[in-house]
């Protein structure tokens, strides 16, 4: 069967990252999806860099409306970013009767439900594990895993520039600035990292959590939005001395009067698991009841671990969509003829 056809909007890090592991990995990935997927088109506005990272033997073009146009191409991925032209081209994708995949946690805070409704409308899908937490599965969690549940509550460290911020200037004593630029030259912030310090990448992933958990409609501007521009580093150190840690917390939860979504520096006791994640790392804790309280745990920002969500988002629409009927239920695993073929 001729693999999926995938079509790349923005070859950045995320984008690059994608080009690499389904390389890497293509075996497995197809093996896995019943399929094999291959990048066909990719658009970016720096074709020089683009055509640096996917070699000769793949499409590069600068307008990605022609990926769109494209009717060779079966699912479109995301990866510009923002609201601006983003939207426009992913509605124009749906429109096209394309499946979207989008790491795009902005878009679909703000725009979700326009964006949705045009999906179900039009009758494809839209994936977006790779927006929240990163290589982090808590959208499959929330929505396989823990689809029996009522939850309660979720609680989560997702936003890695500001943890690596809060533990650096607990850790070295350093000042706020100077955490934040090498949070900056490490590439974890967003391209405008007030949308990090000042709580709102949270509160966009926290809008998303809130959302899926609560089977909600999106409602960023409902949400509370406090970053951590306003921590001193006495702050940290007095919350230290009383036991506690400072993290920026995104939460979401049930109350009797309605979903609380909010993000704010929070003390967590210094005995806790999530007191004690650290760096640029992300962590999610929810309370389900039947399931009691699950944490996940991991990267939530880099190529790589990005690209983990999205190539995951595209075998699952291979496996929907486009693989043969054996494929079309996630296997348990046997997929290797022998042991020493899985090894290596
Ligand atoms: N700027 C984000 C973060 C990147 O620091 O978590 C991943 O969404």
């Amino acid at each position: 069967m001729k693999p999926i056809q995938v079509g790349l909007l923005g070859i950045g890090t995320v984008g690059s990252g994608v080009f690499n592991v389904l390389q890497r990995n293509q075996e497995e990935i197809r093996r896995r999806a019943g399929r094999g997927i291959e990048i066909a088109c990719v658009a970016d506005l720096d074709t020089a860099r683009a055509r640096s990272i996917v070699g000769e033997r793949t499409r590069v073009v600068a307008d990605a409306r022609e990926v769109i146009a494209n009717p060779d191409i079966d699912v479109v991925v995301e990866l510009i970013g923002g609201c601006g032209i983003a939207r426009e081209l992913v509605l124009e994708a749906i429109a096209a009767g394309k499946h979207v995949v989008t790491a795009n946690k902005a878009l679909l805070a703000v725009h979700g439900t326009e964006i949705f409704r045009a999906a179900t409308e039009r009758g494809v899908m839209v994936a977006y594990e790779a927006a929240v937490a990163g290589g982090i599965p808590i959208i499959k969690a929330l929505r396989e895993g823990l689809t029996a549940n009522r939850i309660q509550w979720v609680a989560g460290i997702i936003n890695g520039t500001t943890n690596f911020i809060l533990s650096e200037m607990r850790d070295k004593g350093l000042d706020f600035d100077v955490v934040l630029k090498e949070a900056q030259a490490l590439g974890y912030a967003e391209a405008d990292p007030t949308f990090d310090i000042e709580g709102v990448d949270a509160a966009h992933k926290a809008t998303i959590i809130s959302a899926i958990a609560f089977g909600i409609p999106v409602q960023f501007d409902k949400a509370y939005v406090e970053g951590i521009t306003r921590l001193a580093a006495a702050d940290i150190r007095y919350a230290e001395q009383l036991g506690y840690r400072i993290k920026l917390l995104g939460i979401t939860r049930r109350t009797p009067r309605g979903v609380e979504l909010r993000v704010h520096p929070s003390l967590v006791p210094a005995r806790r698991l999530i007191a004690n994640v650290e760096g640029a790392m992300n962590a999610v804790l929810v309370q389900g009841d039947a399931v009691g309280a699950t944490l996940y745990y991991g990267k939530g920002a880099g190529a790589e671990p990005t690209a983990s969500a999205v190539i995951a988002d595209l075998v699952d629409l291979t496996r929907l969509h486009g693989a043969d009927a054996a494929h079309r239920v996630p296997p348990l695993g046997f997929q290797c003829a022998s042991l020493s073929e899985a090894g290596g």
